[in-house]
């Protein structure tokens, strides 16, 4: 494990191995990722009732952080709260004081005293997430909602909820995923928990010009022909270009990108026939995927939406589980000396 992974996973575990916070895959085994999973599992029942609530996080206080923009990840995180029956507070970034110059630490101490239990924050800088976790109060839950290039860790989860639910197993997957790994914190999230997992090949297609430097390090294989690339594959994800992240020309133009490296039909046939197809989302028909393969049979992208919520349940519920063993624990220590 790298130093940064050995941090993360002290701050994010108990002394028991249970999750008190949830910032990233790395120093995650493979056991902790398959009880999320079968808890998520768990909860997808609950959002087929037609009173969709459980009352595990009633009475507590979840505060929805973003700073970057989002919609699929900040309803879900919504829902999943208010199906875990908390009371959730939305924080308008664009409106608080953040705008009028308040630092980050000024704006959390004030949200902490208002007696908040858990933030889910996104944020454009890698690492803002762990920053709070180390500062916050104890007892208080951060969950990751995205930061920078960094991680996303409950998007790749629900990505391996969708895939489990559709292949039944990671054993023997050939996995690809395509397009702006550079900028994807999605997609280094997903290697990290394909690999953990248990798949047998986690393989990405993209230009040189949208790789990391150090990518096969990360545990994949790279393809630069998109046409080799979709040989034998059992899942292939497509990835956004992430353009408010580009710094300088690293495309020729959005044209030859779809050429190149753009999910249609025809390249989609050189894949295994029940490949299945996903995509984080926002998609940009046209870019890197072709509407028809978007809304086709193979297209899992919006079972991927609704298995969001299940996931973020999940998390949530599991790390105000170990907070409160933690302060358990605590109490305990303090009564008997
Ligand atoms: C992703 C993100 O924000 O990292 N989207 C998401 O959370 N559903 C990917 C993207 O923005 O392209």
């Amino acid at each position: 494990m790298t130093d940064q992974g050995q941090s993360f996973h002290n701050l994010q575990l108990t002394d028991d191995g249970q999750l008190r916070h949830f910032l990233t895959l790395d120093g995650l085994d493979r056991q902790l990722l398959t009880d999320i999973l079968d808890t998520a599992d768990s909860f997808i029942e609950v959002g087929e009732r037609t009173i969709k609530k459980v009352p595990l996080l009633r009475g507590r206080t979840v505060v929805n952080l973003f700073f970057e923009s989002s919609t699929r990840t900040r309803s879900t995180f919504e829902l999943a709260a208010k199906r875990l029956s908390a009371d959730v507070l939305n924080l308008d970034i664009s409106t608080s004081a953040t705008s009028k110059g308040e630092s980050l630490s000024d704006t959390l101490l004030n949200l902490e005293a208002m007696a908040s239990d858990m933030f889910v924050v996104r944020h454009s800088q890698s690492g803002a997430p762990h920053f709070i976790a180390e500062h916050v109060t104890p007892g208080v839950a951060i969950i990751n909602a995205g930061d920078g290039r960094h991680a996303h860790p409950t998007q790749a989860m629900l990505d391996m909820l969708t895939i489990r639910q559709h292949k039944g197993t990671f054993e023997g997957l050939k996995v690809a995923i395509v397009g702006d790994v550079l900028h994807s914190r999605v997609a280094r999230s997903q290697i990290r928990a394909l690999n953990e997992l248990g798949a047998e090949e986690v393989r990405v297609i993209a230009p040189g010009t949208l790789l990391p430097r150090d990518v096969e390090s990360l545990g994949c294989t790279v393809e630069f022909d998109m046409n080799r690339g979709m040989r034998d594959l059992d899942v292939v994800i497509m990835l956004r270009l992430q353009k408010e992240r580009m710094e300088g020309a690293l495309l020729p133009s959005e044209r030859e990108f779809y050429r190149l490296y753009g999910l249609s039909q025809e390249k989609l046939a050189l894949a295994k026939p029940d490949c299945i197809v996903m995509h984080p989302g926002p998609i940009n028909r046209g870019v890197e995927i072709e509407s028809a393969v978007a809304d086709g049979p193979q297209s899992v992208i919006l079972n991927q939406v609704t298995n969001g919520i299940a996931i973020r349940m999940a998390v949530m519920s599991m790390a105000m589980g170990g907070q409160l063993a933690d302060r358990n624990r605590k109490q305990s220590e303090v009564v008997q000396p």
